[in-house]
């Protein structure tokens, strides 16, 4: 999951690296480096934490040079360290790598053997000294780098750049991705568009086992068979990838806001506003043909895939088998190839998910994905990509993401339940009129946000934090509870209210804040016996319902956020908006970095 990038250019590279890298941060922002190449000469700066600091050092100590390489790491092997910060060299190489080599042990012992000697923890000095040997041995870089893939096991978009050689750069993709960007007599590569974004909207993309020879005038693509292959040239959204924070703080703030329009984008994919009905072309998979759905995802991604399998087991009478991706992947799972498989991501990389992906195919399945990243690796190996127009999503809390997956999800579950008759056309009607309505809660949705601002002071003083819901609820307690985790760092819990009192009601006492996420529907009821028990208990309560809700409960409060009265099928969807926000400010007054959290990256693309 880290970010790599590579030029061979007319102009000084290492500004341009820089500025790809910063597209490229999200990924990952342990440490960063750019090696050059000057009159054959290679020389790199490398700094600890985030780009900034790499920025700061080339300005006191620039590199000159045409030709360049640009990492953004995500640490897997060694600590974030300057010693163990991309690119790695030889005197014959600069290497980058995004991925895992799985091998890297047996492959170390056996170049230590041979006298080779490493600086770092890291598993991409192998590749670096591998290539090396066969350049000992008198190979040329083209045929140094076709020896050295095969010995590589794991997964790998590498770059590598040579001592002497001005006009080359060779990449290798297996696993994570990689394009190539095309130029006017220059050529880039990058781990995605948004990296090549600032230099050209030409690309294409490497399949798993290509590697490519790269110079100034054009590329020349390996297939893992060693022969030469075509991968087409697209045009990308290119510079519209390119995205600021505006006049917001964060880009988390910006994304929040951002929903009630970005959600519009996405119904008007899946819905015909004007003839209340989902538009046919919306779910080109016959639903009345599909027995179950095998569903995974990865954190927020699950939690709204959970969401939809009660949308789907109740509108479409459809069984949903949901897991997350890590445990799908190795779970054997017995598949029925009347199944769709469905697989919700924001990245379209995440490497579980991927490989869930890959093993549905293999299994014979249909494979469905939700991917907000349309040129991504997943939306290019299914067979239907259900795209969420949220735009590009920058901060690593995922927020926009996740409520234009969720209104894909009930779009699909409603058109899943028109097709095998389990609703009729006035039911459709209905459902598509409010779901429709989704912008205009979410715009209401927005306006508590001082009151949430204010109750998120409070928040930020306490430890722990439990979150409850109950039916769609539930799994939006697990995402509030990750929400406010990843970004502030404040341990959270979220639980199905009805499983309190099976453990975690002893946690309970004055000094946790419990939030009870409740609108008023027909769980209710239980979910306020729920709070009798911890307000029974001294717990602390903020609750999250609506007018008829707040009317309904006469428990103690320590807060009430009172959302307006949403019909059923979109509450989740406007109840992730306070969540958001809760996480948000909580972040803000503890004053940690709430687009780049510590230890995590946007995209996950290794496992
Ligand atoms: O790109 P994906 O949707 O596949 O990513 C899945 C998760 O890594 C992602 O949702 C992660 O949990 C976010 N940090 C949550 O905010």
């Amino acid at each position: 999951m880290c970010g790599i990038v590579g030029i061979i250019g007319r102009e000084q590279v290492a500004p341009l690296l820089v500025d790809a890298l910063k597209q490229l941060e999200y990924r990952g922002y342990d440490s960063a480096g750019v090696a050059t190449l000057q009159d054959g000469v290679l020389d790199r700066r490398r700094a600890e934490g985030k780009l900034v600091n790499l920025d700061k050092l080339l300005k006191e100590n620039p590199l000159g040079g045409t030709i360049g390489l640009g990492h953004t790491r995500w640490a897997t092997h060694g600590a974030p360290t300057v010693r163990n910060a991309h690119p790695h060299t030889t005197p014959r190489l600069a290497v980058i790598h995004n991925g895992i080599i799985e091998n890297f042990a047996e492959l170390r012992a056996m170049l230590e053997k041979d006298g080779y000697v490493f600086e770092t923890e890291t598993d991409t000095e192998t590749v670096a000294h591998l290539v090396t040997r066969a350049l000992d041995r008198g190979l040329d870089p083209v045929e140094a780098v076709r020896e050295t893939l095969p010995q590589l096991r794991g997964a790998f978009a590498i770059a590598i750049m040579f001592k002497g050689e001005d006009d080359l750069l060779i990449a290798a993709r297996n696993g994570p991705p990689l394009a190539v960007g095309y130029g006017d007599g220059e050529m880039y590569l990058g781990s995605d568009a948004i990296a090549l974004a600032p230099f050209t909207d030409s690309l294409s993309y490497l399949e798993d086992g290509d590697w490519a020879v790269l110079t100034r005038s054009g590329v020349v693509i390996y297939d893992e068979t060693g022969a030469t292959v075509e991968r087409p040239v697209q045009k990308s959204a290119g510079t519209a990838f390119l995205v600021s924070k505006g006049n917001h703080r964060h880009f988390m703030e910006k994304e929040i806001h951002e929903q009630p329009e970005v959600i519009s984008h996405t119904l008007a994919n899946y819905l015909d506003f004007s003839k209340g009905t989902i538009r046919t072309d919306a779910a080109p998979i016959d639903f009345a043909k599909i027995d179950r759905i095998a569903a995974s995802a990865c954190g927020t991604a699950y939690y709204a895939g959970l969401i939809g399998k009660y949308w789907f087991e109740r509108i479409a009478r459809l069984p949903v088998d949901i897991d997350v991706a890590s445990e799908f992947r190795y779970r054997e799972m017995p598949l029925s190839k009347d199944s769709l498989a469905l697989f919700v991501s924001q990245s379209g990389e995440t490497a579980d998910t991927l490989a869930s992906l890959r093993y549905c195919k293999q299994q014979g399945l249909t494979i469905g994905t939700i991917v907000n990243v349309r040129e991504s690796t997943m939306a290019r190996e299914s067979n239907t990509v259900f795209p969420t127009l949220a735009g590009p999503e920058v901060g690593v809390a995922s927020t926009k993401a996740f409520t234009c997956q969720l209104a894909v999800l009930a779009s699909l579950a409603v058109a899943a339940g028109k097709m095998r008759g389990t609703i009729n056309e006035d039911e459709e009607r209905q459902l598509v009129r409010e779901l429709s309505e989704i912008p205009r809660y979410a715009n209401q949705a927005l306006r508590l946000e001082p009151q949430i601002e204010a109750i998120s002071r409070d928040l930020s003083q306490v430890k722990h934090v439990l979150y409850l819901g109950r039916g769609t609820s539930f799994p939006l307690a697990l995402e509030g509870a990750l929400k406010l985790k990843e970004i502030s760092y404040i341990h959270a819990e979220g639980y199905a209210a009805g499983e309190l009192k099976h453990g975690p009601i002893a946690l309970i006492d004055e000094s946790m804040p419990v939030i009870v996420i409740a609108p008023y529907d027909h769980w209710f009821e239980k979910t306020v016996s729920n709070m009798q028990e911890v307000a029974a208990r001294g717990g602390k309560i903020i609750l999250i319902t609506d007018e008829k809700g707040a009317a309904a409960s006469t428990l103690k409060t320590m807060h009430t956020i009172v959302l307006p009265d949403t019909p059923e099928i979109i509450a989740p969807i406007i109840y992730a908006l306070p969540i958001q926000m809760l996480a948000y400010y909580t972040a803000v007054f503890m004053g940690t970095d709430v687009d780049q959290p510590r230890n995590l990256a946007k995209s996950v693309t290794v496992e």
